[in-house]
């Protein structure tokens, strides 16, 4: 049985529904279970609840672990590590990110996250994967309008990924013995700045997609609007203002070496996403 979380989010939804296309056994984890439209079996549960994580991860030989805490901390992957030892999983795949990397000490919460899954007694492996392409969805509403979208990268270019690659390393990682101990950053083809993204949309879509520079101060601002805690909207900062430098302008074989095939360009997530972008 294999266990997945983040099964509504970017990468989850992909990574359930390559596994149940193979066939394989799969679980559900999910705060709220009607959401999920799959023929896998689904458990509620919640990273804030040890119990519905000792509940979801019963007769389970290998997890999916995705997680978003409001706060830059990692209780949420040391309750669910702790869950699946206790549980007796074998395997752990975690979605970390680029960022993660060691650039700057302080430059992702996903330092503390990994640090949590590689001192655990399981097997594990880690995706650190860089821009998901599907990033650029948060603005389809804007883009479909025609109004301008906001830039705050500038310069810094990104190994942009398509999340169906990011989904089809995890599920080696959970179905094949390959790729224990082993920790991978997955990029896209080519580096791309969001500028460069926006005229590749553009030539997809056929029409003019304006964008306009924002600050990261208004950046700041906006995060605070919507409610993020305040550390992780500096941690977030942080990262961005390395992506603007350049500390991520990176990439990398990982994708091709797990999959046997060259990561998907940007153009053709652009292509498959057409109808969400286009009005
Ligand atoms: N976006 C990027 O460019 C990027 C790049 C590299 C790495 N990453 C990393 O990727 C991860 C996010 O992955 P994603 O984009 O696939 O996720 P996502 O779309 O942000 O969705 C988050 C998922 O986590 C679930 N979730 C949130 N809080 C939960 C809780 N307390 N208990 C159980 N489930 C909970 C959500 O379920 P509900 O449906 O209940 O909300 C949802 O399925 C983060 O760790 C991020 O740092 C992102």
């Amino acid at each position: 049985m294999i266990l997945i979380t983040g099964a509504t989010g970017n990468i989850g939804t992909h990574v359930l529904s390559q596994l149940t296309g193979a066939g394989a056994p799969v679980r559900v984890m999910a705060r709220n279970p009607a959401k999920l439209r799959t023929t896998a079996e689904v458990v509620q549960g919640d990273f804030e609840d040890p119990a519905s994580l000792t509940r979801a991860l019963a007769g389970v030989r290998a997890a999916f672990l995705v997680t978003t805490p409001q706060k830059p901390i990692a209780d949420h992957d040391v309750a669910f590590v702790e869950a699946a030892e206790g549980a007796g999983v074998q395997r752990i795949v975690k979605l970390s990110a680029i960022t993660a990397a060691g650039v700057q000490a302080d430059s992702s919460w996903h330092l503390l996250t990994e640090q949590v899954v590689r001192a655990s007694g399981l097997d594990w492996t880690i995706l650190k994967p860089s821009s998901f392409a599907s990033n650029l969805l948060q603005f389809a509403d804007m883009i479909r309008a025609g109004e301008p979208v906001p830039d705050w990268n500038g310069p810094g270019a990104l190994g942009v990924i398509d999340p169906r690659d990011v989904a089809a390393v995890a599920v080696k990682a959970l179905t094949t013995e390959d790729h224990i101990g082993q920790s991978y950053t997955l990029t896209g083809p080519e580096l791309l700045t969001f500028g460069e993204q926006i005229r590749i949309l553009e030539r997809v879509l056929g029409r003019p997609v304006r964008s306009v520079d924002v600050p990261l101060d208004t950046v700041r601002d906006m995060m605070i609007g919507n409610g993020m805690d305040p550390a992780a909207v500096e941690m977030s900062l942080i990262g961005m203002r390395q992506a603007i430098a350049g500390d991520y302008a990176i990439v990398t074989g990982d994708v091709a070496k797990v999959l046997g095939r060259a990561p998907t360009g940007f153009a053709t997530w652009a292509e498959d996403h057409r109808a969400a972008l286009a009005g």
